[in-house]
């Protein structure tokens, strides 16, 4: 804030509060010129205004009120670019990114102005973070038969991954997998939902309209239902063999027999498990558009330490 605003706040501020003073001892002083508890010389409707005192209560109340401001305008900020002797500080405005999150940080630090949020988590921290560190000792799946592990574990699913995957783990909506049915995109040991935790995960099915056309997708899609055993219309089921000859483009990801990748996080064809929906209409969606699900990293979020925890609580969900 520049010079000119802040003597122009300062001083509005401090005059207002001045004034006020100067208007209680005004009105204290009794300057009208009659004896107190006398009649003013109004009488309205037989009601007499009498020169009374101040209430004392009240006169202190205001007395207190305006010692209190000025304490508050010294602690905290208020005049202007004047920082308040606490350096309290509401938040880090204007911030765009975690970078710039982070950067500001160090830097109040360093100018010893944290803000109060930020002070309120390095106080957690320093309560916390030593537990988190003697859970990261632990194996995952080990960590995974902890009842205390899994209730932190729990608390930090239903604060970050609930809105996507429900707060039973179960997938809220399509696209989001259910994490509790052991059948997995990218694997499910301790080390692999570590890994997806860290790194995130980004889903890369290619859109076949293009290459194959509406009747070539028709032809595809029967021969995927199939795969699951999916109950299909005569039609389609005609379909079944040219959509097998057309899989030799899928194979590559989704593997010969159709069940899947790991590794590129190909979902098995064959278990009638869905990220995307199970009926004719989805599947075709599906290959007529391709698929990008998005699972994003948590590495600078929560940190190793917490993600830890989380894949613990995950890794028990299906164990
Ligand atoms: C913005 C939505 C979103 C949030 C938040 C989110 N996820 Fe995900 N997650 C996804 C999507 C989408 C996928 C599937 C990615 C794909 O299609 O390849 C996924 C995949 C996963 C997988 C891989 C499942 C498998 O079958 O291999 C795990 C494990 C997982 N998420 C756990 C979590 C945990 C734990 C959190 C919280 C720390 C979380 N996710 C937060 C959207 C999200
Ligand atoms: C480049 C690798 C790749 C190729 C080639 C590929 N897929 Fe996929 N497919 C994936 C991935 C990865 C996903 C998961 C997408 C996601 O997580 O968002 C997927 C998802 C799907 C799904 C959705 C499954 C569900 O559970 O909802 C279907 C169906 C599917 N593929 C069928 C096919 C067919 C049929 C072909 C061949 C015409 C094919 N894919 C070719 C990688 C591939």
């Amino acid at each position: 804030m520049s010079t000119f605003w802040t003597i122009w706040i300062s001083v509005i501020t401090l005059g207002t509060i001045i004034g006020c003073f100067v208007l209680l001892r005004w009105a204290l002083a009794n300057k009208t010129g009659v004896e107190e508890g006398e009649g003013m010389g109004h009488v309205f409707d037989g009601i007499e205004e009498i020169n009374n005192q101040l209430p004392r209560w009240w006169t202190i109340l205001f007395y207190v009120c305006i010692v209190w401001s000025f304490l508050y305008l010294a602690l905290y900020p208020g005049l202007g670019s004047f920082q308040g002797l606490w350096g309290w500080k509401s938040s880090n405005q204007n911030i765009q990114s975690l970078e710039e999150s982070a950067q500001a940080r160090i830097d109040a630090k360093e100018a010893g102005m944290l803000v109060a949020y930020d002070r309120e988590l390095d106080n957690a921290a320093e309560t916390y973070d030593p537990i988190f560190e003697a859970y990261a000792q632990i194996p995952v799946e080990d960590l995974a038969k902890d009842p205390e592990a899994l209730k932190v574990g729990q608390r930090l699913f239903l604060q970050n991954c609930s809105q996507c995957h429900g707060s039973d783990a179960r997938g809220a909506n399509v696209g989001f997998p259910n994490l509790t049915d052991d059948d997995w995109l990218y694997g499910g040991s301790g080390a692999k939902i570590v890994e997806t935790l860290t790194l995130g995960r980004q889903g890369a099915m290619p859109a076949w309209l293009g290459a194959m056309g509406e009747q070539g997708v028709k032809e595809t899609v029967a021969y995927v239902l199939s795969l699951s055993g999916r109950e299909q219309s005569p039609e389609m089921e005609a379909l079944i063999d040219k959509g097998k000859a057309r899989f030799t483009v899928c194979v590559a990801c989704h593997g010969p027999d159709g069940k899947g990748n790991k590794m590129l996080g190909a979902p098995n064809l064959t278990d009638n498990i869905w990220l995307y929906g199970s009926t004719e209409a989805s599947v075709t969606e599906t290959l007529y558009y391709g698929r990008n699900g998005v699972m994003p990293s948590f590495k600078k979020t929560l940190g190793d330490d917490k993600i830890h925890v989380v894949a613990a609580y995950v890794y028990s969900l299906s164990n």
